[in-house]
């Protein structure tokens, strides 16, 4: 394949219905790609590689220089980034970008696009960035749609294997998930959050304590218990196991006092099924399950940044150019 002069990918960000950091020691998480989106365009020019106009700059640039560090070999690069997903907000921005970049490097190589490698080189660059992650965000934001992360191949209906991912002793088995029309919205709170500080206190926590090891564990059972209930269509039951979900991040630590107003007001909408912190949590967003999405999204849209209702994207990275 010849290499372009030009490239641009796009790839989505996601809302975790169960599972975030219970997947970073190995349990199962269940997520949904969003039709909100990072854009990245990449192209050669003669200097300094630039990043929206500026300088790559390690700190201000960190997962497109780690990706540069990892996966490119060629002269500088001129490289512009776009995104109507909210940052350091839960929903999967740095994945988002992550997978994007690596996209743009793999067509600038020459290379067809290849989703799970795509994954595999955006979750390093994740891993590299952020000290300690998951694959959950970068499968998601590759592969598209509903992905079940867990420790080992599934063979459930409407479940598919997609590809594995191993790190040091850990090992999880993504799955491509048909998942029923989910009637979902996301609220943000002001409250911008580092996801790599939120994995580093669960882990203190974990480390040093056994009763936070079982409920990382009780967040796998949950994940799963999920899983059969949106099999089923029993969102009264999804909803429950979200907001049980909820209690165990809060044990974990990453609940906080603007997450909690937001959950409040989200459990007391009519029509609500559940509602549950998205992603590290510490800020960020909370995602609900409602059967007013509409109206969910107009109680609480005056208590977030952003208040909107969720769709679903199909489709994971594309390559636009
Ligand atoms: C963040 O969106 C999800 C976490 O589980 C971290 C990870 O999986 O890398 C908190």
């Amino acid at each position: 394949m010849d290499r372009p002069a030009r490239a641009a990918a796009s790839a989505p960000g996601k809302v975790i219905l169960f599972g975030e950091h219970a997947v970073v020691y190995g349990e199962a998480s269940l997520s949904l790609a969003i039709n909100r989106r990072t854009r990245v365009q990449g192209e050669p020019r003669p200097d300094a590689t630039t990043v929206n106009g500026y300088p790559l700059d390690t700190v201000h640039h960190g997962y497109i220089h780690q990706a540069l560090r990892a996966g490119w070999q060629g002269g500088p690069l001129r490289l512009e980034t776009h995104s109507d997903i909210p940052s350091a907000s839960g929903v999967g921005s740095s994945a988002a970008l992550s997978v994007a970049t690596v996209a743009v490097l793999q067509r600038l190589r020459g290379e067809a696009t290849d989703p799970r490698q795509v994954a595999l080189g955006a979750f390093e660059t994740e891993f590299e960035t952020q000290g300690a992650a998951s694959p959950n965000d970068t499968t998601v934001s590759s592969a598209g749609g509903g992905v079940l992360l867990a420790p080992r191949a599934l063979d459930l209906p409407g479940v598919q294997p997609l590809w594995e991912i191993h790190r040091g002793e850990r090992r999880w088995a993504a799955h491509r998930v048909r998942l029923p029309s989910l009637p979902l919205v996301v609220a943000t709170c002001a409250r911008k959050s580092r996801t790599s500080e939120q994995v580093a206190k669960v882990r203190r926590f974990v480390e040093h304590n056994a009763f936070g090891r079982d409920v990382v564990k009780e967040i796998g059972r949950i994940t799963l218990e999920g899983l059969h209930a949106l099999d089923r269509g029993d969102l009264r039951r999804v909803g429950q196991l979200m907001n049980r979900n909820h209690e165990c991040l809060h044990t974990l630590g990453v609940d906080s006092p603007e997450l909690a107003r937001l959950i409040d007001a989200a459990r007391k909408a009519p029509g609500t099924f559940g509602a549950k912190i998205t992603g590290a949590g510490g800020g960020g967003s909370i995602v609900v399950l409602t059967e007013e999405p509409e109206e969910a999204r107009r109680i609480l849209e005056p208590l977030s940044l952003h208040a909107f209702v969720v769709q679903p994207d199909l489709h994971g990275v594309l390559i636009e150019a």
